[in-house]
């Protein structure tokens, strides 16, 4: 029996390509596979003299004693920079209807410092001064904790040191190199 009849995986390269050159480089097929793995959008952004925002789906949950989550940030973004500069960060989790937001901090035609948010509904965080956008699903801020390499980004671990949450309950998702909408009301049957 083959290793295919026998359920088990074929190496990613031989899937692609079955016959002659391979069409993608290794980095254009991780993230090919990585696209298949929705996630949620946030912004993220630092407050402070270099205020900025980026949107970004590497944000995930670490550790809940004590409270800590992350994000990876390109080392050649200037949102690497500003979080290095205010050592803390604010988090925005984007609602369905906040798509153009998403669209907005992913342009690096936006402008620079703290004028990018002067077209953008929102309140300074509390605790860290970082930007929180209005309307958003739910937010968190942090405490920088760590900065690890992680090739050409930066792992951001933040100790959190507030969160709120709002009542909506659609939420916008990124797969396939697009945007979705989730609605929290219609689950997967059993
Ligand atoms: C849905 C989506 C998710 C993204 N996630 C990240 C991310 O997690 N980390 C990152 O460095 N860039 C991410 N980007 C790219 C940045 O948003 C984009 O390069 C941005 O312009 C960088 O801004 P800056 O250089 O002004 O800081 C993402 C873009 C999109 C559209």
């Amino acid at each position: 029996m083959s290793a295919a009849e026998q359920g088990t995986p074929r190496p990613l390269v031989k899937r692609l390509h079955p016959a002659g050159r391979p069409r993608l480089s290794e980095q254009a097929g991780l993230r090919e596979v990585m696209a298949q793995f929705t996630t949620g959008v946030t912004v993220i952004t630092a407050g402070g003299e270099q205020a900025h925002g980026m949107t970004a789906n590497s944000f995930t949950s670490v550790s809940l004693e004590p409270p800590m989550v992350l994000c990876c940030v390109a080392r050649a973004a200037r949102m690497h920079t500003a979080i290095l500069a205010a050592q803390s960060y604010g988090v925005s989790v984007l609602g369905a209807d906040q798509r153009e937001l998403a669209k907005y901090f992913a342009d690096w035609r936006r402008p620079a410092g703290p004028a990018q948010f002067d077209t953008v509904d929102w309140q300074p965080g509390r605790q860290t001064g970082a930007p929180l956008l209005t309307g958003a699903l739910a937010w968190v801020e942090c405490r920088l904790a760590e900065v690890y390499e992680g090739g050409d980004h930066s792992i951001f671990l933040g100790h959190v040191v507030a969160t709120r949450r709002s009542d909506e309950s659609r939420s916008l998702a990124f797969y396939n190199g697009g945007y979705h909408h989730i609605d929290g009301r219609i689950r997967a049957s059993a």
